[in-house]
């Protein structure tokens, strides 16, 4: 009699405790089901972060730091990674953290030098983990008014430049049987991003990529991790106190934690992890598990958003989908 009672309030209580974190939650499950980052997957491995002059590579850099990596650090301002490289030294030491100064733009054979650089740091050791984070500007725009420049520029440094890097890395990883890429992809990478067409195309050319290459050489001790993040809470995110939305605030995940979560994705060896606060979180879901419902949604909500995007309102707001129609 009384266990059909006990089955059903076990199964009510996980349904709510689920729908809970689901509500509340700042990653896809699997991510938060890992807790704390391993912190022996980094101890003494030699990392290489690119895009770590500022946002959120700068973050990981630190965070590697505490957890006793040795670290690289590329970008193309050389004057912002001196900065970076001093507050790591107070962390970490001096003798732990390297500059390569890095345009992703520039081409393979100067990649190429940089690449056999980054293997000779620290006695030789090699390289453990690659964290592809650089990426170049996102101004929102529409499909049709992206300039050719900006176009080739995305995908040079967003997707050409990181392939190069991977592709002349990969033989001095496979050498030593190990190498773990981790790439930070974005939300946009899964999901349609009206006003952002390019940048979206580009991470999902990088999520193409990695993806099919951990499937060719996972055996061979090579790993994927693909990283997509909602909005961050960078220095460079706009500011939503100076929009015309008065008390409308996107809710944009720290990139501390942002950063803390991709080491957790990363030293657990996930294949993918999401992070974002809804409502994005959920479109994703629904992309992923419900194309159809979540295709119709980003046609119903896509031309407005473009339209809240330039006036630098909260393009992540639920009124997107309750508002006026646009022409
Ligand atoms: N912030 C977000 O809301 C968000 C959301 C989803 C995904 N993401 C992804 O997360 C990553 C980091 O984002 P973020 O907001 O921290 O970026 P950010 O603040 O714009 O920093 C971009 C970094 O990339 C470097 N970079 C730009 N062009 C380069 C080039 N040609 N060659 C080499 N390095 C170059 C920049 O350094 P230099 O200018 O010194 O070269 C800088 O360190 C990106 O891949 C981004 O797409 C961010
Ligand atoms: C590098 O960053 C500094 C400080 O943010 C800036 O003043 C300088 O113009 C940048 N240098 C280049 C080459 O972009």
């Amino acid at each position: 009699m009384l266990l059909p009672i006990i089955i059903s309030s076990v199964f009510v209580a996980l349904i709510v405790t689920l729908s809970h974190k689901f509500i509340t939650g700042d990653g896809d499950f699997t991510l938060l089901s890992k807790g704390k980052v391993k912190r022996e997957s980094f101890q003494d491995k030699v990392v290489w972060i690119t895009g770590a002059s500022r946002g959120i590579g700068e973050v990981l850099a630190k965070q590697l730091a505490t957890l006793g990596a040795k670290i690289i650090i590329s970008a193309r301002n050389e004057s912002e990674l001196e900065r970076v490289k001093k507050e790591i030294s107070g962390i970490n030491g001096p003798e732990r953290v390297e500059i390569l100064r890095l345009d992703l733009s520039s081409g393979e054979d100067s990649i190429r030098e940089v690449v056999e650089r980054a293997v000779s740091l620290f006695d030789g050791v090699g390289v453990d983990y690659v964290i592809h984070n650089a990426a170049f500007e996102r101004p929102k725009s529409t499909a049709l008014e992206v300039p050719e420049a900006s176009l080739k520029a995305t995908l040079d440094v967003n997707v050409i430049g990181p392939i190069s890097l991977t592709r002349l890395l990969l033989p001095h990883m496979l050498k030593r049987g190990r190498g773990h890429f981790v790439v930070m992809s974005s939300a946009a990478g899964k999901t349609p991003a009206p006003g952002q067409s390019v940048y979206s195309a580009s991470k999902f050319a990088l999520n193409g990529y990695f993806h099919s290459l951990r499937s060719e050489l996972y055996q061979k001790g090579i790993m994927v991790t693909v990283v997509c993040p909602g909005p961050i809470e960078t220095s460079s995110a706009p500011d939503m106190s100076t929009s015309g939305q008065k008390g409308v605030k996107e809710k944009r995940v720290s990139s501390e934690r942002c950063a803390e979560l991709t080491l957790v994705a990363a030293s657990h060896g996930l294949k993918e992890a999401w992070i974002s606060y809804q409502p994005v979180l959920g479109v994703m879901y629904l992309v992923q598990y419900m194309p159809s419902v979540g295709f119709w949604l980003m046609d119903k909500i896509g031309a407005k958003r473009v339209v809240v995007a330039r006036q630098k309102g909260n393009t992540y707001s639920m009124n997107l989908l309750f508002g006026r129609k646009q022409e």
